[in-house]
């Protein structure tokens, strides 16, 4: 059995990871009474300005976690790609939530799916592949289109090819399945013409209390997410069913925390799971300020074992991204994007502006969810300059 004593303000949070995540995390935490040490490979990080420590090594050095663990009295995950280990020589010292074994089965496409079929939610036909034959032997039996995905290390759409023949599967197979050190693992799909995608931010109390968020509409602009949105604007059976299954999977993984699935909704309106991350997500941002609790808040009642939030949504509302191509014609023009009437600006402290980098996000709250979408656009068009 778990300790079910709460961890209460004025105690330590770590938070593995130093992206914009942990910050975010970091500011709720700690304007809740918490103290944050954040647990990070690089010293400039996101999470270095709203923490309260950083501590900066190498997350494959037990000693290390180890180290930092000690000074925590509960530790979290701002993103999924920690090697498992680093969780578990965590967990000597210090209640991890969730538990690694969630980062285990999440950081992998291929374990992710087997978990997920395995518990009877539907997802994309898929076939995990480990050569060019078994590929070529998965697009026969999944189809074309397809797509094919690294089963580690993927996010934003990297380390991902669409197939249309087999001449693309032989390529992809080169690009990605043929690694340095050996094959990689793959896992080929069914391409899904979904009417739209959404998301489900989740969490899961120590009690095993479990409470969603209002489904979130997003919108991809070169895999990476662009626009997200509140109401999704679909049938109430739709995202009922979205909720049901993203809870499902929070229970069946034993998260304590935050969770989010991604899903696609097809246009028979069925509802398949796309992927799962054991952490707060970039569709949920808006609950910060459309949501009676933001999903950081939720992040840090759930892993101190105290009651969750209400997720009632006060406002329609819409969430941009803002990428690294803002400042592609100079420094952002802030103040007309923020003279757009219930505009908020969000900036995570990075200081290189690369295309594609997330550098931070808008949101826009509004009588109806139309109007967010306006709103928040076109704060982002008129930022930048040129
Ligand atoms: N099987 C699929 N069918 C259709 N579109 C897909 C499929 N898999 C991925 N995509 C598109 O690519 C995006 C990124 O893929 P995803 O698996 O979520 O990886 P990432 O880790 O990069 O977010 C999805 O949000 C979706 O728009
Ligand atoms: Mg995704």
């Amino acid at each position: 059995m778990p300790d079910a004593t709460p961890i209460l303000p004025g105690r330590v949070i770590g938070v593995l990871g130093g992206g914009q995540l942990g910050s975010m995390f970091a500011t709720a935490a700690s304007r809740m009474g918490y103290r944050v040490e954040a647990i990070s490979d690089v010293a400039d990080c996101p999470a270095a300005i709203h923490c309260d420590h950083l501590h900066v090594g190498d997350y494959a050095d037990s000693a290390f976690l180890e180290r930092a663990a000690t000074a925590c009295d509960v530790i979290t995950f701002e993103f999924e790609n920690i090697p498992a280990s680093a969780g578990r020589a965590l967990t000597a010292a210090v209640p991890v939530r969730p538990c690694p074994e969630v980062l285990f089965t999440t950081q992998d496409r291929a374990r992710e799916k087997e978990f997920l079929t395995s518990h009877g939610i539907p997802c994309a036909a898929y076939r995990v592949v480990r050569s060019r034959d078994e590929l070529q032997e998965a697009v026969k039996v999944i189809g074309l289109p397809a797509v094919v995905k690294t089963a580690a290390f993927g996010y934003d759409g990297k380390g991902q090819a669409k197939l249309s023949s087999l001449a693309d599967a032989d390529a992809a197979w080169r690009s990605l399945g043929e690694g340095p050190g050996g094959p990689n693992t793959l896992v080929c799909e069914a391409w899904i013409e979904f009417d739209c995608e959404i998301s489900v931010v989740a969490a899961r109390g120590l009690d095993g209390a479990t409470l969603a968020f209002p489904p979130s509409r997003n919108a991809h602009a070169n895999h990476i997410l662009d626009v997200s949105s509140v109401p999704a604007g679909l049938p109430e059976a739709v995202l009922d069913e979205a909720a049901a299954l993203a809870t499902k999977i929070l229970t069946s993984l034993g998260v304590v925390g935050v969770a989010c699935v991604e899903f696609f909704v097809t246009r028979e309106g069925r509802v398949l799971v796309n992927e799962i991350a054991p952490r707060t997500h970039n569709s949920g941002h808006l609950t910060i300020e459309a949501c009676d609790t933001s999903q950081f808040e939720q992040q840090v009642r759930a892993v101190c074992g105290l009651p969750l939030g209400s997720t009632r949504l006060r406002s329609p509302a819409a969430m941009a991204n803002l990428l690294g191509d803002c400042w592609a014609q100079g420094e952002p023009d802030w103040a007309s994007a923020l003279a757009v009437p219930g505009v908020s600006l969000h900036l995570y402290g990075k200081r290189e502006p690369r295309p594609g980098r997330k550098m931070g996000h808008l949101t826009a709250l509004a009588p109806t969810v139309a109007e967010a979408i306006e709103r928040v656009t076109r704060a982002r068009r008129v930022l930048r300059r040129g």
